[in-house]
């Protein structure tokens, strides 16, 4: 039989015997190309969520790697008549080009989110984007020149990290613990930054329920974070997507709300409150800020989609979207709780987790002589998926961290999905104690058996031994 391959190229024989004819015509293909790559191409790196969505995409794998809602909540009849009200009523417009700023209608829509967490931008400071993730494109495009420094938190949202790289930034990151951003180490870091005379370009920073810590920033820390940005004219980037999807607890004010918007770039995106496949976000940028982002968004799509910014319009018309809100933070509550008892069941003693007020994830630490990203492939071989820590940093650290999501599945894939991780971290555990000869102190229970309850409280277990990777969290720690 003839199967056609990459380039139309006949290929006959055996499995193997293609798979290499197709590397060679590859790496082939590689050195054809290699001159006309531009030079960002060399630091340009890979999305590891993006990259793993192939493989968990398999219905027999549960996935906790993916940031991904549970888009099957969203009601398909109420889909299906605003969808019919648009076609009936507006298809040309909805159609057609529509202004790079975004309509106003999306932009009253996007308002009415911010004031459910207090904050009030002028319409003129607002600009729709296609997605969270190209406002953060953008603000790299329009700010950062190759070896521009820009400080992130340490570990941070993953999908930041291709963007800073592919336009040469050289981020430095800031450690978290569980109060969020460490803003006196922040201090520190710009002072050594002042004098070698540089300065960052912005400092970028999820406060609330972090991607990938699942961390919250106190409110004290936020009010220092934007007093360091007035005092020393820096710029704040922050990246707001799960804001209100609280659990628990009170809700600190976002830095937008406490700084006003000068020292301030705020990001948001209705991904995880409504869709991520409308792709529609939104950026609050000052002024002079905000028409160099107009240019570069001009450049990069002339206008987010019109006929999503007509779907978000039909959708807040109705007046529902704060009771689907309510419905997802009850249904992901549950499954945050279902994940925070089968850590405690099936992670050995040497694992931390943050226990997250809000947001999707939950970050665990394993021991330092546990690489996640190996592990990784062993838990895929056992059909469960988790995201590496070290797609969380850009140098190197993470190594023995992982982040693990409970918006996707249900709570009993995520008791299973973990009681599969605790028993492939329990395998590299035995190998290791086995190897040093170290006495073996914890085993992972049968999923029959619960671990008797209180093991490890507020404060207990302290952190894994990671190699510079590890997040001074206490064990439930916020
Ligand atoms: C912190 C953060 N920023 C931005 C994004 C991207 O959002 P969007 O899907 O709207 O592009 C995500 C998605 O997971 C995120 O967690």
């Amino acid at each position: 039989m003839t199967e056609t391959h990459d380039r139309g190229m006949p290929s006959e024989g055996a499995p193997t015997e293609a798979a290499h004819r197709r590397a060679h015509t590859r790496a082939r293909d590689l050195e054809r190309y290699a001159g006309l790559f531009a030079e960002r191409t060399r630091v340009m790196r890979s999305s590891a969520m993006r990259d793993l969505m192939e493989i968990t995409a398999r219905p027999e794998v549960i996935s906790l790697a993916g940031g991904l809602p549970d888009t099957s909540t969203f009601p398909p009849e109420s889909f299906a008549a605003q969808m019919t009200r648009i076609a009936q009523e507006s298809s040309a417009e909805a159609l057609q080009y529509g202004p790079t700023e975004g309509f106003a209608e999306t932009k009253e829509c996007v308002r009415e989110v911010m004031r459910a967490e207090g904050m009030d931008p002028d319409p003129d400071d607002v600009i729709v984007t296609t997605g969270g993730q190209q406002a953060i494109d953008l603000v790299a495009k329009t700010l950062v020149d190759p070896g521009d420094v820009v400080i992130a938190e340490a570990p941070t949202y993953p999908g930041a990290v291709p963007v800073f790289c592919s336009y040469e930034a050289e981020t430095l990151q800031v450690p978290l613990d569980d109060e969020g951003m460490r803003v006196d180490e922040l201090e520190t870091l710009l002072d050594r930054l002042a004098a070698g005379g540089r300065r960052p370009k912005f400092i970028y920073s999820v406060p609330s329920f972090q991607n990938p810590a699942g961390v919250t920033m106190s409110a004290q820390r936020r009010r220092r974070l934007v007093e360091i940005a007035r005092e020393r004219e820096l710029l704040v980037v922050e990246d707001n997507p799960y804001g209100l999807l609280r659990y628990e607890g009170e809700a600190p004010d976002p830095l937008y709300k406490l700084e006003g918007g000068d020292y301030v770039i705020y990001l948001g995106t209705l991904s995880k409150i409504l869709s991520p496949g409308i792709r529609l976000g939104w950026l609050c940028a000052p002024p002079p800020v905000m028409e160099k982002i107009v240019l570069g968004k001009q450049a990069a799509d002339l206008c987010t989609s019109t006929l999503t910014q007509y779907f978000v319009r039909e959708y807040f018309a109705e007046g529902n979207w704060l009771n689907y809100v309510d419905d997802l933070r009850g249904i992901y509550r549950s499954r945050r709780d279902a994940m925070l008892e089968a850590l405690e069941r099936f992670l050995p003693r040497q694992a931390t987790w943050s226990r997250p007020h809000g947001g999707l994830f939950c970050w665990a630490t394993l021991p330092g002589y546990i690489d996640t990203t190996d592990l990784l492939a062993k838990a895929l071989r056992e059909n469960v998926a988790f995201v590496p820590g070290a797609a969380a940093y850009t140098d190197g650290r993470g190594g023995s961290a992982m982040r693990l999501n409970f918006s996707a599945s249900g709570e009993d894939e995520i008791r299973e999905g973990i009681r599969r991780i605790g028993s492939v971290i329990d395998e590299q555990v035995q190998l290791f104690e086995t190897i040093t000869g170290e006495h073996r102190t914890t085993s992972v229970p049968p999923a029959s058996s619960a671990r008797p309850p209180g093991r490890a409280g507020p404060g207990e277990g302290g952190a894994a031994d990671g190699p510079g990777d590890v997040l001074p969290f206490r064990r439930h720690a916020q």
